[in-house]
């Protein structure tokens, strides 16, 4: 009972800070740890730029502290260059140091002392600022496991002549990081400014190797294989991976829970109640890809011709150069009441819905793990970095989804929403998204990996 007590006393005198990067696919994971960290008995200010602020009345477990980011208003607000633009603006302006040097004088007085920042892998600049004041960090990595890997591996690709990717080598098999090819690799080559894709890349090794921690969203039965790699690799370095995915069913408590940064349309609950089990496909690109003109047309005309209900979430924005798309004409009769576009969906419970029995998905991480929690079969079009291995290995090795390749057309969408959705077609991939579902659901018991791993991961932030 004496050492219990000491436990608990000495957590609740230990806080954590914790700083997203501020994209929805980012600040999810971290507000679901923060809130998983405080329902182990630590205390946790969320640091965050005025940009894509949370809304810390949905969190009131957590502290929230407002760090100016001052980015030039020119800079592209989803484009990844914001990602330099941010750290440079922190770096320069010395903020992130004053809040964690505010933090750290205010634990002084309150006996709460400050054990760590955690960041996201792509902020150096919260690191440095952390580091100049003595303070670990831990990073917190958004995508699986197989894409930590394969980010750290880029010298190794280039070494071996799979990188820069040709017209002739896409479907070449990497040796070395099965089940990928050529084709499934972020190519900064291929981008218009390609030093800045590079720079991205080397961000989460940076912050990594400067870490005292890594912490993974992704649990040990989906990637075994991968994980032991990290952890050979990694733990000879002094630093411990923390594998407690997926963080969005970590905790059920509200405090890391509605993380959405934008309203979300929920009549869209009671237009499912009236489908028939398994019947929808929902459709969504997650928050920041943009598709083209063409690309919007013929996955309305696929989805339409398709026979099969649908829920399509057409965000604002979606369609490059658009604010607010149009639906192609003649569409809505087409769908026959069998559709339903809305802006944003609650999409977690959209998941757990019943009626639904596939996700026409981009295979952005969360978007994957949280169709894999409901055993919901995925139709993959993932467009870039993470996506298109994680594409990959829904089709390849988990096989719980179909991948949809080569040029949009609305013929191919038929086909392959009849591969995934069909009675006969899809049984088998239907099955084994059921028992990734029950292996998911082992892992977040009291007993299971993940939770074991934030058990380990309270106690080695205790004792840094
Ligand atoms: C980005 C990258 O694109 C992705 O590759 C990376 O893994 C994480 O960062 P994003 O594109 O937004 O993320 O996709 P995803 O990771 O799937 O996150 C989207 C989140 O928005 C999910 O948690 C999803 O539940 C939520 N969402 C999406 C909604 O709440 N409503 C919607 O209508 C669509």
């Amino acid at each position: 009972m004496a050492a219990a007590g000491g436990a608990e006393s000495r957590r609740a005198a230990a806080r954590v800070a914790v700083f997203p990067l501020p994209f929805q696919g980012h600040i999810s994971p971290m507000l679901q740890l923060a809130g998983a960290l405080h329902a182990r008995g630590l205390a946790v200010t969320v640091l965050h730029t005025a940009f894509n602020a949370p809304d810390p009345a949905r969190h009131p477990g957590l502290d929230f502290v407002a760090v100016p980011d001052a980015i030039p208003e020119t800079v592209a607000p989803n484009g990844i260059a914001k990602i330099l633009a941010l750290n440079a603006a922190m770096e320069a302006s010395g903020h992130v140091r004053g809040a964690l040097a505010s933090l750290m004088a205010a634990a002084e007085g309150e006996t709460r002392r400050l054990a760590c920042l955690v960041i996201d892998s792509t902020l150096t600049a919260a690191q440095k600022a952390a580091a100049g004041l003595g303070l670990p960090t831990l990073v917190l990595h958004t995508g699986s496991a197989a894409c930590f890997r394969l980010f750290r591996s880029y010298d190794l690709l280039h070494d071996k002549g799979y990188l820069p990717s040709t017209e002739s080598n896409l479907d070449m098999p990497i040796e070395e990081l099965p089940p990928l090819l050529v084709r499934d690799l972020f190519d900064p080559s291929k981008l218009p400014n390609k030093e800045i894709g590079q720079k991205i890349l080397n961000l989460a090794t940076e912050t990594t190797t400067n870490s005292s921690g890594a912490i993974l969203n992704t649990f040990e039965d989906l990637e075994p294989h991968e994980l032991r790699m990290i952890r050979d690799e990694l733990a000879p370095k002094g630093i411990p991976p923390f594998a407690i995915g997926p963080l969005h069913k970590l905790i059920a408590s509200t405090d890391g829970g509605d993380t959405s940064l934008l309203d979300q349309d929920r009549s869209c609950l009671e237009w499912l109640d009236a489908q028939a089990p398994g019947s929808v496909l929902y459709v969504s690109f997650g928050s920041v890809i943009h598709v083209t003109q063409d690309e919007f047309t013929e996955t309305a005309w696929g989805l339409a011709n398709s026979g099969k209900p649908f829920l399509w979430v057409v965000r604002r924005g979606l369609v490059l150069g658009v604010e607010k798309q149009e639906l192609p004409d003649g569409f809505e009769s087409a769908m026959e009441g069998r559709g339903k576009v809305i802006e944003w969906a609650p999409q977690q419970e959209v998941l757990a819905h019943p009626a639904v029995g596939g996700f026409w998905t981009h295979n952005g991480w969360n978007s994957t793990l949280e169709s894999i929690y409901e055993g919901v079969p995925m139709l993959s079009r993932p467009v870039f970095g993470d996506q298109l291995a994680t594409g990959r290995y829904v089709a390849d090795t988990w096989k719980v989804g179909v991948l949809l390749e080569g040029v949009l057309e609305r013929g191919e969408i038929e086909k392959a929403i009849s591969r995934l959705m069909d009675e006969n077609a899809g049984v088998e991939i239907r099955g084994r998204a059921e028992e990734l579902k029950e292996k998911v659901r082992m892992c977040l018991e009291s007993s299971g990996s993940s939770q074991q791993a934030v058990d380990k991961l309270v106690g080695h932030i205790l004792s840094l």
